[in-house]
């Protein structure tokens, strides 16, 4: 039985659930790993997260298709993303068959909190990875804990699709040879004064420039960027500090072979965004989310598309990825992994 939440007006936060996946990592292996209810995690107090932020993540969604079947979008990118985040950080990988053995397991742990179709929620996974063991001196830690939950949500940004405002901020994200392109906590921690900063301001999000140059469109907090350009070519910023977002390579293969639009992974100039007509954030929370403005410093960016609705390709776009991601458009070869 479906859980009686009140579908449509869920927001992006955490519901607690019945089952959690966990494995631990000890004298150098994996134990096997097991579904728990405790939602408690019991660790020393001078464990390494605590002390030293050694911690990763990942973010993903299972949906439940017209046909009530459940499934996930692309797990095996995450396993493999979450896998470079572990060897940055100097911890250990969890293997990727196992990764999407465990997100199944969990799914169908909490098979009731997988939200109805069509309702516009869905199941967020969050696989997260810390150091557990006491560290004093400056290194990584012996032990770890591997562990999955699962919460239903609705949409990252509240009105779904109504445009959101960003603003360049007096903060840098990441470091020109630091932790940009992983899923690294330590890159949220320091973003939160950032983003209620923004925030107080009355901005939905920070739009961070390069560190290096502060000249380069990077990423927001938590989501890549894409832009549309007066001929309908679809650009997004390359660079080696920003998360290499699995949402974004998804659009742009659809922009490119589902829609036949022509697509650029490019330095983006700030200097350059009064040229584009179309601004999406895009990512597993905020699937593709509508910008309508930008502030740099008090200089407003009108992006065309405007503040009232989507963007005509930002909108085709959406539709979709949100179709082949919920079963009803035929997916690429391996995009969609069927939990039930
Ligand atoms: N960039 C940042 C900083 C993020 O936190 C996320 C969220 O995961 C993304 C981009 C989007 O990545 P993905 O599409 O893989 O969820
Ligand atoms: C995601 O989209 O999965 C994220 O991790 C973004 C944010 C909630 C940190």
């Amino acid at each position: 039985m479906v859980k009686g939440i009140d579908w449509k007006n869920l927001g992006f936060g955490y519901t607690k659930t019945d089952y959690r996946y966990v494995s631990n990592f000890k004298d150098g292996k994996w134990n096997g790993g097991e579904l728990i209810q405790d939602d408690l995690v019991h660790i020393s107090e001078c464990a390494c997260v605590l002390q030293y932020a050694q911690t990763c993540f990942e973010g993903l969604k299972a949906y439940r298709t017209k046909e009530n079947k459940i499934v996930c979008f692309r797990p095996d990118l995450n396993a493999e993303r979450m896998m470079a985040s572990a060897a940055r950080l100097e911890m250990p990988q969890f293997p990727k068959e196992r990764f999407l053995d465990a997100v199944k397991q969990v799914v169908k742990a909490n098979i009731d909190w997988v939200p109805p179709y069509g309702s516009g929620a869905s199941l967020y996974i969050r696989p997260f990875m810390f150091g557990s063991d006491a560290i004093m001196g400056v290194k990584p830690a012996t032990e770890y804990q591997f562990r999955i939950i699962v919460s239903p949500v609705g949409p990252y940004f509240k009105g779904g699709m109504k445009p959101i405002v960003l603003r360049i901020p007096d903060f840098d994200r990441a470091a020109p040879l630091g932790t940009g392109h992983v899923k690294a906590g330590l890159n949220y921690a320091m973003s939160l004064h950032a983003i209620v900063d923004a925030h107080k301001q009355g901005f939905n999000e920070n739009l961070y420039l390069d560190s290096g140059t502060r000249t380069k469109i990077e990423e927001t907090g938590g989501a890549n960027i894409i832009f549309v350009t007066k001929d309908n070519t679809v650009v997004t910023p390359k660079s080696n500090t920003i998360l290499p977002s699995i949402t974004r390579r998804s659009l742009m293969y659809v922009a490119e072979h589902y829609l036949g639009l022509k697509v650029e992974e490019r330095e983006v100039y700030l200097e350059e965004l009064s040229d584009f007509k179309e601004c999406a954030l895009c990512g597993t929370a905020a699937v593709l989310s509508p910008v309508g403005k930008i502030n740099d410093h008090g200089k407003e960016i009108l992006i065309p598309s405007g503040m009232e609705k989507t963007g005509e390709i930002t909108q085709k776009l959406y539709n979709t990825l949100t179709g082949i991601q919920k079963g009803n458009i035929e997916a690429p070869k391996g995009w969609i992994f069927p939990i039930s």
